[in-house]
């Protein structure tokens, strides 16, 4: 081929332009080199850290991670429960929100929880058999496996039947948990007898072994979903939750299907937030609460002052969760107006600079359930392959009810449900349509994994708290955004409003004297709780630096971060 000169140079020029932006992205999507793990359970960090060893990818470490916290955790997450696990691939910068989260059977109705007198019968919302959604955790991880991973399942969950079979021993939050649950475990024999020690709460240490658990985690290495939701597996669960009066069937359990969502994504300072879309309530109420507070100077700020506006945006994203969100499958979501920056004006309008708005100023006047419990882990692989991923069973040891023959516990998420409108569930929040039970749908939550991707720092970041999660969250984004390291984002003392009930929550630590009577000169109620909450865990990349940083809550001693 004869080809003039000009032609020539013209190619070799694009060639050469191909070559330019191949290894700038080569470059840019290089990976860290360095892997870091961060979960609610050292057993579980060391799990994702041996699949990494073997080769696998954090999709891969992902499950594993996921597989022992459902051994080790058993009061937070489980096959028997749900979980939201954002992904970020380096290779092509793809994003994705595997949807795992537990759906209502086919015989759920919405007046399930109510007696003759229409009251809702909160024992039956929480406790036992009927409490429970038909669970999304094993089709997640055999999605994660199917698309996302470079190695077998059956070899990612090889550390988590080791640990079912083999034992872990109890610690502190396992402990505390039981306290709470005991009275709910001690109804289910089969629930009592490996959970408990001699009928009694487990001292911390004590081993715990889960040969059943072992077995049906081997069905699934053998059998894919099929060793879950098909044969022996789902007729034990099918046959234990009828004898004990709930309502799963077998077509429920072969009906269950993963979803995948596109994530939320909003921009915040010169970063964006990949986080997580309905069911998730998380997504939308952060990129609202950003979009409201951005053009506030915080840093100029005094901290009661700050403290108000950040409160004043959280109220107005509450509010718009309960009346707007549900199973986006069910319900028409306006997605778009929520998360505008032209919506967020108009919000940020409504405030005023020293004066609370009281709840009951504002249109609307619901709020949604939501549970305790839950568990949360964040991955970054040497490629540079993100995994944030929220899993929980609800309330701690979800409903309580372990379906003979399988040792896991059954969720209670049906209590993400609003059992009856204005009815308030366990925690005094009340419910809206939009929420509702119905059959196949799956109950709103508040799980927010969450990525903050720039051109200088990547991270992952997430935690368990019922509806607290969303406001840690920001508060971790927020301490992100002031080149904060994960170990302090985690640390942080939080607050946190709902706009249902009226007043701001703090843990103990966070405010002074001076800052409660400044919030309550400006109208607000402040509640100091005892008990801090949360159990946040999150990773960094500082491309800049060329550093991995990681974080564990030390709010539980048992949480772990690993970078190797
Ligand atoms: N069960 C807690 C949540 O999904 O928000």
């Amino acid at each position: 081929m004869n080809l003039p000169f000009k032609k020539i140079m013209t190619r070799y020029a694009v060639i050469c332009l191909a070559c330019a932006v191949l290894s700038f992205s080569l470059s840019a999507d290089d990976g860290p080199g360095q892997a870091a793990i961060a979960s609610a359970h050292y057993l579980a960090t060391e799990a994702g850290h041996e699949i990494l060893a073997q080769g696998g990818n954090a999709f891969d470490a992902a499950i594993a991670v996921s597989a022992a916290l459902a051994v080790v955790e058993p009061t937070s997450s489980g096959v028997g429960g749900g979980a939201f696990w954002l992904l970020h691939r380096a290779s092509d910068n793809f994003e994705v929100m595997v949807d795992g989260r537990e759906q209502a059977p086919a015989a759920a109705h919405k007046d399930m929880y109510l007696d003759e007198e229409g009251k809702v019968n909160r024992d039956l919302a929480v406790n036992g058999p009927l409490a429970g959604a038909i669970p999304g955790e094993v089709a997640g991880l055999e999605h994660l496996a199917r698309y996302y991973g470079r190695l077998p399942l059956a070899q990612s969950l090889q550390p988590a039947i080791r640990l079912a079979r083999e034992g872990f021993p109890v610690d502190e939050k396992y402990h505390a948990m039981m306290k709470w649950r005991i009275d709910v475990i001690k109804r289910w024999p089969a629930a009592a007898e490996v959970l408990l020690a001699n009928g009694e709460v487990p001292a911390v240490g004590h081993v715990i072994k889960l040969p059943d658990l072992a077995w049906v985690l081997q069905q699934v290495a053998e059998n894919g979903v099929a060793g879950f939701y098909f044969g022996p597996v789902a007729e034990r669960l099918v046959k234990g939750v009828q004898e004990a009066g709930g309502l799963w069937t077998m077509e429920d359990l072969a009906a269950y299907r993963i979803k995948e969502r596109e994530p939320i994504r909003t921009a915040y300072a010169d970063y964006e937030l990949v986080t997580a879309p309905p069911p998730s309530s998380g997504g939308i109420a952060l990129a609202e609460i950003l979009n409201t507070i951005e053009p506030y100077p915080l840093d100029k700020l005094g901290k009661a002052q700050r403290i108000h506006l950040i409160v004043e945006a959280m109220r107005r994203a509450f509010r718009d969760r309960a009346i707007y969100l549900g199973d986006p499958d069910f319900v028409e979501i306006p997605v778009e107006m929520l998360t505008s920056q032209f919506y967020a004006d108009g919000l940020r309008a409504s405030i005023s600079p020293d004066q609370a708005t009281p709840s009951s100023m504002l249109a609307g006047n619901d709020q949604i359930p939501e549970g305790t419990d839950t568990t949360h882990f964040s991955i970054i692989d040497a490629e540079g392959n993100m995994v944030a991923a929220t899993l929980t069973v609800n309330l701690p040891f979800g409903s309580g009810f372990m379906p003979p023959g399988t040792g896991f516990l059954v969720n209670n998420q049906m209590d993400d449900f609003s059992a009856k409108q204005g009815e308030p569930n366990a925690y005094g929040l009340i419910g809206f349509v939009a929420n509702e039970i119905q059959p196949f749908k799956r109950p709103l939550s508040s799980m927010s994994p969450t990525f903050m991707m720039g051109k200088d720092r990547r991270a992952a970041i997430g935690t368990p708290g019922g509806s607290r999660i969303i406001t840690m969250v920001l508060l971790g984004i927020l301490d992100f955004m002031q080149g904060n390291e994960p170990e302090s984002w985690v640390s942080l003392p939080r607050f946190h409003h709902q706009y249902v009930p009226d007043k701001i929550s703090a843990e103990s630590n966070t405010f002074s004297a001076e800052d409660i009577a400044a919030l309550e000169a400006m109208g607000h109620e402040v509640e100091v709780r005892e008990r801090p909450w949360g159990n946040m865990h999150g990773v960094m990349w500082n491309m800049e630096k060329e550093e991995v940083t990681a974080g564990s809550d030390p709010r539980w001693p048992s949480g772990r971060a690993i970078v190797k």
